[in-house]
């Protein structure tokens, strides 16, 4: 089918059209690319999940870049640096897939900078020892991989392309960070200890990170409409949940929830409550590393702008030797 070009002039009867168009587009599975009409709110809707989540990967490195001069080896610090660059690469291609929808870079920095965009708050809980980087690995990019293997078949053409290729790199981050896990879980007793330590504090906001409830998630009801979401944040969380339980079996550590128990009947784990109260709190910026996230970035930024501004005139200087030429 072809895209859906913008008229000249939209009278609210063509827009009106128009959208039945674009949404029989995406009931029939049909990628929505930059150039094609799309309702207003469709595009508001794009970029503040994209940018969001180029946020979230961008933040993301902080937590782990904590620990690069700390790492335990060689081979330990190499995989870390490649995951942290990884996660860099993966913000730029998602900057990249909002840019397209007619948003700017600086903007969405700004934003992020400013407060006024979310990023996961799961970056916003401290790493406090080594078993924190391979606790990541394992859960929180486990968590992001259900999550964003479900956005692979979103229905906006550029963030779903992004998100193929991100995918297969986050396999490579669960799996350095299940390798940390496994060595710490099977090692000395105080290496174990850290191990469960760390399980302790990060199983619960790994859950977190699947967002509210589905009757609680207002944007839930458009994101399926338009195929953004496919699956809901419950269900997704119940898959990492299975998923995850036999892991912490194998490695010998304990799951920190007393009411985790395998249901026959629905061939699930069932688990306890999670405390919203907190993810709350940690969304509206009262977590423990909120500040320390936000002043990094905005420091970075800042330092980095010489690098900006030595590329811009490279590049003006490029263009004004191929004018003359
Ligand atoms: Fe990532
Ligand atoms: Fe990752």
């Amino acid at each position: 089918m072809a895209g859906v070009e913008k008229p000249e002039l939209v009278t609210a009867a063509d827009e009106a059209a128009l959208e039945v168009a674009f949404q029989a587009r995406v009931d029939a599975e049909t990628r929505i690319e930059p150039r094609d009409w799309m309702p207003e709110k469709y595009r508001k809707f794009m970029v503040r999940q994209i940018s969001q989540h180029a946020h979230s990967e961008y933040v993301g490195m902080l937590p782990e870049g904590n620990w690069i001069t700390r790492a335990p080896t060689l081979r330990r610090k190499a995989a870390l640096l490649a995951k942290i660059q990884d996660e860099a690469g993966h913000a730029a291609y998602l900057y990249s897939a909002a840019e397209t929808l007619g948003t700017s870079r600086d903007q969405m920095l700004e934003d992020l900078h400013s407060g006024k965009a979310k990023y996961s708050s799961i970056f916003n809980y401290p790493t406090l020892t080594w078993a924190d980087i391979g606790t990541i690995g394992w859960l929180v990019d486990g968590a992001a991989i259900v999550n964003q293997v479900a956005l692979c078949r979103t229905s906006y053409g550029p963030y779903a392309r992004a998100m193929v290729r991100i995918c297969k790199e986050e396999s490579f981050h669960q799996r350095q960070g299940f390798e940390i896990i496994t060595t710490l879980a099977h090692g000395a007793p105080e290496q174990k200890a850290m191990a469960q330590d760390a399980l302790n504090r990060w199983w619960w906001p790994a859950l977190m990170m699947f967002g509210p409830h589905d009757a609680d998630s207002p944007n839930s009801e458009i994101a399926f409409k338009w195929k953004v979401k496919r699956q809901s944040n419950d269900d997704l969380r119940q898959r990492f949940v299975d998923m995850t339980v036999p892991q912490a079996d194998y490695l010998g550590l304990t799951v920190p929830d007393p009411d985790l128990k395998w249901n026959g009947e629905t061939g699930q784990y069932d688990f306890g409550a999670i405390d919203w109260e907190e993810f709350w709190r940690v969304v509206k910026g009262d977590g423990l590393c909120n500040r320390d996230r936000l002043d990094a970035r905005r420091s970075a930024h800042e330092d980095g702008a010489w690098v900006r501004e030595a590329a811009l005139a490279h590049a003006a200087k490029k263009r004004a030797t191929k004018s003359a030429a």
